[in-house]
């Protein structure tokens, strides 16, 4: 491939970009070094639970691992397909997503190595529908980019990835971290970080949410594309969901001791349904657009 022509020679940068005003945040609001967090209290803490409770954060802290990881392995092909259709303000701010996301995979390693289950071997925690996401559909969709800059490629990429992965999964996982550890007060360090991945996360899911919107508007087949993909997915994201939370069940059914840990698995299966429809909503919103356009003119961009 060769450039034929440079956008910053011809004009500037698109200050009012979405994408553009996304970099601007993420330069300010993602400074953040997961050296600097404190995961000394986490420790003790960690060995003071018994083995039924730490059950309730091990399985939670490898799905996170994992999926911080992948996430950090799979962007590059976003990255590459942007890049190619020379979208200068997407690609600007998808340097700082994959920035974020090795601090991600980093935080929750430095953590497994803190309290020490570093060397153990955390991925007998995933399920079959958390491989079905995060060993296939995930790397499978985004490597597509590299062949396929189709505005349906995209779409899918972005909706596994950003809508299911980052808007459901993470989302419901920052849910269950707060609920169970923050009323419990435990873990003062990795709830620190979470709330760091919390804000980089608001951010990366705008990014999917706008992209999705951007390729949809004015076209009720993609609509179509994107809402079948998005329940094609569910049942496998909700399958993720439920086995934690089946999973920190029976283990306090078996628990032998009391336990300070707080643990409501109906609103935690609420709270990922709810996650669901408000990324669908997020998209259906545009649907009063008739052209890519007219949502730009609305967005000011
Ligand atoms: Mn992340
Ligand atoms: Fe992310």
């Amino acid at each position: 491939m060769v450039h034929e022509s440079f956008q910053t020679v011809k004009g500037q940068i698109n200050w009012d970009h979405p994408m553009y005003r996304l970099y601007e945040k993420a330069k300010r609001n993602g400074r953040w070094n997961p050296a600097d967090i404190d995961f000394s209290q986490d420790k003790e803490d960690y060995n003071r639970l018994h083995l039924e409770e730490r059950i309730s954060i091990l399985p939670l802290i490898s799905s996170f691992s994992a999926g911080e990881e992948a996430v950090t392995l799979d962007i590059l092909p976003m990255i590459h397909v942007m890049a190619r259709l020379g979208w200068l303000e997407d690609t600007m701010f998808l340097t700082t997503f994959l920035h974020d996301e090795a601090k991600h995979t980093e935080m929750f390693s430095r953590w497994q190595q803190a309290v020490g289950v570093g060397d153990i071997d955390l991925s007998v925690f995933h399920s079959d529908s958390y491989k079905r996401i995060f060993y296939e559909a995930l790397p499978e969709s985004m490597e597509r980019l590299y062949t396929d800059d189709s505005p349906e490629a995209i779409i899918r990429a972005a909706t596994v990835y950003n809508m299911i992965v980052e808007g459901v999964l993470a989302e419901s996982g920052y849910y269950s971290f707060r609920q169970i550890f923050k009323k419990a007060g435990l873990f003062p360090g990795i709830l620190q970080g979470i709330d760091y991945l919390n804000m980089d996360e608001g951010r990366h899911i705008q990014f999917g949410i706008y992209t999705i919107q951007r390729l949809v508007v004015g076209h009720d087949d993609r609509f179509r594309l994107f809402h079948e993909y998005m329940d094609e997915l569910w049942e496998h994201a909700f399958g993720v969901v439920n086995y934690l939370i089946n999973l920190a069940e029976e283990q306090q059914k078996l628990a032998t001791a009391p336990t300070i840990l707080e643990f409501h698995p109906d609103m935690m299966r609420d709270y990922a349904v709810k996650q669901f429809e408000i990324r669908k909503s997020k998209i259906d919103r545009v649907k009063k657009y008739d052209s890519l356009s007219e949502l730009e003119a609305a967005l000011g961009s």
